[in-house]
């Protein structure tokens, strides 16, 4: 039984040396090995499991996809911000036209993490570090940006524009702070 246990582990060993990355198993099982190191790592694996066999078992790949989620999730916030701003007035309309800026630039700033990931493919010796570091920058600041958006909620008394502008950009917030930590995640794996 013990010797049978051995031999899995081995074996187990043997796969993992041979898997394109080393976070280990495979595809679907990466991704959720991967995730463990965000803040909300079922939310993490539920959104990108259908993505495992883009991903490849790279960690850049994990980052990429979770930043092209969080930039996706922006932008359906964004859409709704504007949307709600059609018929709103005074102070909600304020707080709604600041949230639509800061999450244009919370875009924004997704867009430039994307770009630095995608130019990691072809990165040798301190670029990396420096396009790492960058990324990690454009992610922060996007968080920041998002924080802006429903801090802006706070003079606001209770309503449903309020209630739902910040349950959706608090989702929002979930999906960038995950892709920060596989961003971060790039460091310690690198
Ligand atoms: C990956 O691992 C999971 C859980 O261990 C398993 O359910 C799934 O079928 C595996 N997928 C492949 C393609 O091997
Ligand atoms: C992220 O989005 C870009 C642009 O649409 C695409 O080229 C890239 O393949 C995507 N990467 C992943 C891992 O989904």
């Amino acid at each position: 039984m013990a010797a049978r246990k051995l031999a899995f582990f081995l074996l187990s060993l043997a796969a993992a040396t041979v898997a394109p990355a080393s976070c280990g198993g495979n595809s679907t099982e990466f991704i959720r090995t991967c995730c463990g190191a965000t803040r909300y790592p079922r939310l993490c694996f539920n959104s990108m499991a259908g993505y495992a066999s883009t991903v490849q078992g790279s960690p850049v790949q994990v980052a990429q996809l979770a930043t092209n989620l969080t930039l996706d999730r922006i932008g359906g916030a964004a859409l709704q911000v504007a949307v709600l701003r059609r018929g709103a007035s005074g102070r909600e309309a304020a707080a709604l036209s600041d949230c639509s800026e800061a999450l244009a630039d919370a875009a924004d700033q997704a867009r430039r993490t994307a770009a630095e990931l995608a130019g990691l493919a072809a990165a040798v010796g301190p670029e990396v570090t420096w396009r790492v570091s960058n990324a990690q920058t454009w992610m922060s600041a996007a968080l920041t940006n998002e924080e802006t958006c429903t801090d802006g909620f706070d003079g606001v008394g209770p309503c449903p524009i309020k209630a739902e502008v910040c349950r959706r950009v608090g989702r929002v917030k979930h999906f960038t702070s995950n892709a920060l930590a596989l961003v971060n995640n790039l460091v310690a794996t690198r």
